[in-house]
C-alpha cells in the first residue's frame, strides 16, 4: 500500500478518511507541515496538507527531495502554496468545493448572532439573567448586503439573504451571467451596504482589501462578515473602526495571523497575539476558529475528493482538480 502523510490531523478528519480510504496507508500527524516536519513524509508517496500548513519553496523543495509525487490539499483555498516553486515539479491538487452551503449558512449564522446578540443572551439566561437591556438588534429584511466574490459560496449566501428579503449588491471582477442580483463597482458596494460579506479568495489583489481607506468609504455602523481568509482584512484598521463605531459589528471566522492559534486549544497560553486578544474581547465581535466548513457533509466530501484525486493520479497520472 502506498503511504501518504497527512498533516495537521484532527479526529474529525480521520473519521471520514478512515471510513472511505481503501488503497492507502495514511500516516496521520498532528504536526503541521513546516520546514521542520518535512521528514515525517519520508517514505511516503504523497502528502495531504490543510489550510495552515506551510507550502513555501523550502517545503516544496524538501518534499521533492523526499520523492513525494503529489501534494493533495484537503481544502479549497491554496494561498499557502508557492505555485511557482511547485510548477513543473510536483502536481498540487485541491478540493474545489466541498460544501459551499456549510460556509454560506455559517456566514448567516454569524450575522444573526451578532445582530440579535444571541451570544450574549445565551450566557445571560444560563446565569438566570433574563433582562433584555442591550440586546436590541435590527430587521435584516429590507437591509442591503454587499457581497464581495460571487463564486460558489457567495452565490449561495446571496440566495440565503434574498430569502430574508434583503437587497443584494455584488462585486466580482468575473461576474456570473444572468445573475438574479445587480453587480456594482466596489466603491458603490462599500458606500451603500449595511452589511458587507467577503467571499473572494486571497490573492495579491485582495490582500488587505478591507483597510483604512476602504473602511472610510463604508456607511457608518456597517457590519462586516469574513468567512474567507483572514488576510483580506487589515486587522488593526478593523479594530480601530470597531472601537470608534464606524463598523458596528464583525463576524469573523478567519484572522490574518490565525496559523498559530486556530484549530488548537491555546487556552493555557499567556503569549497571546495582542490584536487577536483585543478582537475577541470586543462585545461587537463574534470570532470563530475557521469553523465555517465544519459539517459532516463537507468532511465527507473533503475525504472523498482528496482520495479520488490521489486515485486518479496513481492510476494513470491524471491530475484532477489541479491548483493552477
Ligand atoms: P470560488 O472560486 O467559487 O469563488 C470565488 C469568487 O471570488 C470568484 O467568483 C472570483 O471571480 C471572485 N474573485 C476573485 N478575485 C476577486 C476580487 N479581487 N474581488 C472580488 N471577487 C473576486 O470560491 P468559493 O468556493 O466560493 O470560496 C470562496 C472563499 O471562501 C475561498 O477562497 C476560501 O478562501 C474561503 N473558504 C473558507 C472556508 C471556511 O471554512 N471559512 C471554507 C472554504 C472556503
Amino acid at each position: 500500500m502506498k503511504k501518504i502523510a497527512f498533516f495537521d490531523a484532527k479526529p474529525y478528519d480521520r473519521t471520514w478518511f478512515d471510513q472511505l480510504n481503501q488503497h492507502y496507508h495514511i500516516k496521520y500527524y498532528e504536526h503541521k507541515l513546516t520546514p521542520d516536519t518535512i521528514s515525517l513524509a519520508h517514505g511516503c508517496e504523497a502528502v495531504i496538507p490543510f489550510v495552515n500548513d506551510t507550502l513555501d519553496r523550502t517545503v516544496i523543495d524538501g518534499l521533492c527531495q523526499e520523492g513525494i509525487k503529489m501534494i493533495a490539499l484537503r481544502c479549497a483555498g491554496y494561498n499557502n502554496v508557492d505555485r511557482d516553486a511547485a510548477r513543473g515539479r510536483i502536481p498540487v491538487v485541491r478540493v474545489p468545493g466541498y460544501s459551499p452551503y456549510a460556509v454560506a449558512e455559517f456566514t448567516m449564522g454569524l450575522l444573526l448572532t451578532l445582530n440579535r446578540k444571541i451570544h450574549k443572551a445565551y450566557f445571560r439566561t444560563r446565569d438566570f439573567n433574563f433582562s433584555l437591556n442591550g440586546l436590541v438588534g435590527f430587521d435584516l429584511h429590507g437591509r442591503t448586503v454587499g457581497v464581495i466574490g460571487t463564486g460558489k459560496i457567495g452565490q449561495i449566501f446571496i440566495r440565503i439573504c434574498q430569502g430574508f428579503g434583503m437587497h443584494v449588491l455584488a462585486y466580482d471582477p468575473y461576474p456570473v451571467q444572468d445573475a438574479s442580483f445587480p453587480y456594482v463597482s466596489l466603491e458603490e458596494l462599500l458606500a451603500k451596504s449595511d452589511i458587507i460579506s467577503l467571499h473572494c479568495p486571497l490573492t495579491e489583489q485582495t490582500r488587505h482589501l478591507i483597510n483604512r481607506d476602504t473602511i472610510a468609504q463604508m456607511k457608518d455602523g456597517v457590519y462586516l462578515l469574513n468567512t474567507s481568509r483572514g488576510m483580506l482584512v487589515e486587522s488593526e484598521s478593523l479594530l480601530d473602526a470597531l472601537k470608534n463605531g464606524k463598523i458596528a459589528g464583525a463576524g469573523l471566522d478567519v484572522y490574518e495571523e490565525e496559523t498559530e492559534f486556530f484549530f488548537e486549544d491555546r487556552s493555557d497560553t499567556v503569549q497571546r497575539d495582542t490584536l487577536l486578544s483585543l478582537l475577541v474581547s470586543m462585545p461587537n465581535v463574534v470570532l470563530t476558529s475557521h469553523q465555517a466548513f465544519l459539517t459532516n457533509e463537507a468532511l465527507h466530501n473533503i475525504a472523498q475528493v482528496t482520495l479520488d484525486n490521489l486515485d486518479a493520479y496513481f492510476k494513470d497520472g491524471t491530475v484532477l482538480n489541479a491548483v493552477q
